[in-house]
């Protein structure tokens, strides 16, 4: 490659995320965007002088920060006044007329109010320079090298003059919930929502973590509109949209107080079908002539304003404070309520997470608390009326032993978890049973938590595995069973005495293995005995597991309470069922050459690759007459219309994973 062919790829290659990305119509396969990729990054390899900062090979380039910079911002960063209701609409649309020239007809542009992390943004020469965190308005911090990695805003752009953007960065509510569950199985404090979790992501200083968690990023102004020579807020928006930057696809102009609510409503009905958080709309005025007339107070523009919406809260009593014990011997302060109608639901239950979040919010028996629902799904504790409290009450202690086997309890070094260590602990036993059982693991119908618990309390099951060895008479000898079912419970859990390879990783609870990344062991080894004898370098190896996991994965294999768990799965005979590929036969994917597109949720798409290879089938990254099957993910663009024009047959994610079983 030569140095003009190498500086053209790469803008082809800009081109090309930018057209997936932000547009959402891919212009090429991903087979020829990698190949181009690969020969970038080959070229950069072999020609260390020619590199582009911007070349897309260098979204996570370099090595992590010592520390964060400051970085001072060239226009203050100012907030928003609020309304919260039409009353308040009203009197802010008034108190703009009052501003302006009498009879001055005043536009609107309404756009989503974002529940993320605001950003400044310098371009100059068509480049990403600098990007600083609000800080307190005037200086920020500077995370050009976390900014970098969010694949959905251009690093290079065409218009070269300098621009101050400031920008919303997002983190996906599926995002969050992965996030969080990795924060809980390393023993880490989970983030009490998304906006949360993308703040302290930028606040890391390795890149790496922000390029794996995968941000999104919305534009929503153009601060230097005076060297521009821009003239409104919806032309801004159009200059920001045609240089490649996202910016809200509802966004749009009302003329007045009943077109805003109108907005106010539409948005307010169809945000749980947004991949984000939002908190409310933004109203501002077109012209940026009567925005100058109007100019600012102190903290706030006067001619712009937040109109929110509340979030659905209540007030309660905090009755009592129970410890639950997890399937990983982590305690959890769970806080019972006065049952309270909440968003549609009586609430009596509520996971406190931890104790240092006990005692940052102070929350204690016989508290009033306000509750919330996170994400419009999990009850939370906002906050302590500790104004209320009529007596003195009590903290509850810091667990000194576990609440139900009283056996010894440990805070791991850099975990904010106390964890109970006794392996025979009959709660973690319990939740460990309950996850071997269901459904996305050994799936055994009928055997829930109360067989289980009753199972246990006659000392009946020590590990999962001896189910395997109960007779009949075991389930008879259990509350309200008679012949009938018990021979019922019997044969369900003979029914599962040869499991697939994938259901019995995922049952086993090996750390930071949920289902998805069992299924990738699976296809990755094939067979169970090759994953318990794999060295950690041999885990690590896979796409998306890296160093910790496969230390962690490797130790529990390798550990005493596991090797019992083995000896009694030979004992009783247990079968795990290899994956095998033979051609001709018929596993679930063989003779399939299959293509995956769009967004997909479930894994990643190299991951998704990987797994359909394991079962028997090719993978192909564009279509053609061959392809005999096209998983579309979200927003599958042209990929899907050409399988629909060849009669190729299509399914999408949730169907595909349930055609291989899994
Ligand atoms: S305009 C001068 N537009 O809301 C103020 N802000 O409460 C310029 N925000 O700090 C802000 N979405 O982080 C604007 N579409 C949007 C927004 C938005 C979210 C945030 C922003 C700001 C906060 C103010």
């Amino acid at each position: 490659m030569q140095k003009n062919q190498y500086i053209e790829a790469v803008e082809r290659l800009t081109e090309w995320d930018r057209a997936y990305h932000v547009q959402d119509r891919p212009v090429v396969s991903d087979s020829e965007y990698d190949a181009l990729f690969r020969e970038v990054k080959k070229a950069e390899e072999l020609h260390p002088d020619w590199l582009l900062p911007d070349s897309p090979t260098q979204r996570v380039g370099g090595e992590p920060l010592d520390k964060f910079e400051k970085g001072e911002h060239p226009y203050p960063l100012l907030s928003l006044s609020n309304a919260y209701d039409e009353g308040e609409l009203q009197d802010f649309l008034n108190r703009v007329h009052r501003g302006l020239p009498p009879e001055t007809q005043a536009s609107w542009y309404a756009e989503t109010k974002f529940d993320g992390l605001s950003v400044a943004l310098h371009y100059e020469e068509g480049r990403l320079i600098q990007a600083l965190t609000r800080g307190d308005g005037r200086t920020g911090e500077v995370i050009t090298h976390n900014v970098r990695t969010i694949r959905s805003l251009p690093l290079v752009i065409q218009d070269r003059r300098r621009l101050v953007l400031r920008a919303e960065i997002l983190l996906p509510r599926r995002e969050f919930e992965k996030v969080n569950q990795r924060q809980e199985e390393a023993g880490l404090l989970p983030f009490a929502n998304p906006r949360n979790a993308a703040a302290g992501t930028m606040r890391q200083l390795d890149p790496k973590m922000a390029h794996e968690r995968r941000l999104d990023c919305f534009l929503y102004d153009v601060m230097n509109r005076e060297e521009l020579e821009l003239e409104s807020h919806s032309k801004a928006m159009e200059f920001l949209h045609r240089q490649g930057f996202q910016i809200d696809p509802r966004g749009r102009m009302c003329q007045n107080a009943e077109e805003l609510n109108q907005f106010y409503q539409e948005v307010f009905a169809s945000r749980h079908d947004l991949a984000y958080d939002i908190d409310g709309i933004v109203i501002k005025l077109d012209s940026y002539r009567f925005q100058d007339i109007l100019g600012y107070t102190g903290k706030s523009p006067r001619f712009a304003v937040a109109y929110k919406y509340a979030p659905d809260q209540a007030q309660t009593r905090i009755l009592g404070i129970e410890v639950q014990v997890g399937r990983t011997g982590v305690l959890t302060p769970v806080a019972v309520f006065e049952p309270t109608l909440l968003a549609g639901s009586t609430i009596q239950h509520a996971t406190l997470h931890n104790w240092q979040e006990m005692r940052e919010k102070d929350i204690r028996i016989g508290d009033q608390v306000i509750i919330e629902k996170a994400g419009d799904i999990i009850p939370q504790v906002v906050r302590v009326l500790t104004e209320a409290r009529e007596a003195e009450l009590e903290e509850l202690p810091l667990p000194e032993i576990c609440p139900v086997c009283k056996g010894e309890v440990i805070q791991r070094e850099g975990e904010v978890a106390y964890r109970c260590i006794n392996e025979s602990c009959s709660s973690r036993l319990l939740q460990a049973m309950k996850h071997f059982v269901s459904r996305d693991a050994l799936d055994i119908q009928g055997v829930g938590e109360s067989v289980l618990e009753q199972l246990l309390g006659k000392g009946l099951l020590e590990t999962p595995w001896d189910l395997f060895g109960l007779e009949v008479d075991d389930f008879l000898s259990l509350k309200e069973t008679k012949e009938r079912l018990a021979t019922k419970l019997y044969d369900a859990v003979l029914a599962k005495k040869t499991a697939p390879l994938p259901r019995v990783l995922f049952a086993l609870g090996l750390p930071h293995v949920g289902v998805q990344s069992a299924r990738v062991l699976a296809s990755h080894f094939l067979s169970y005995q090759k994953i318990l004898d794999a060295s950690i370098d041999e885990i690590a190896e896979i796409d998306g597991f890296g160093a910790v996991m496969a230390e962690a994965i490797h130790a529990r294999l390798h550990s005493e309470g596991f090797l019992h768990w083995e000896e009694k799965r030979r004992e009783f005979g247990v079968v795990v069922e290899d994956i095998e590929i033979q051609e001709g036969t018929d596993g679930p994917l063989n003779q399939q050459i299959i293509c995956f597109t769009g967004k997909l949720y479930r894994m990643g798409r190299t991951q998704a690759q990987e797994v359909a290879r394991g079962l028997g089938a090719r993978t192909v990254d564009s279509i053609t007459k061959e392809t005999t099957l096209l998983v579309a993910g979200e927003k599958a663009g042209s990929k899907l219309k050409k399988a629909e024009k060849l009669g190729i047959e299509i399914l999408s994610e949730e169907d595909f994973f349930q055609r291989i079983g899994q």
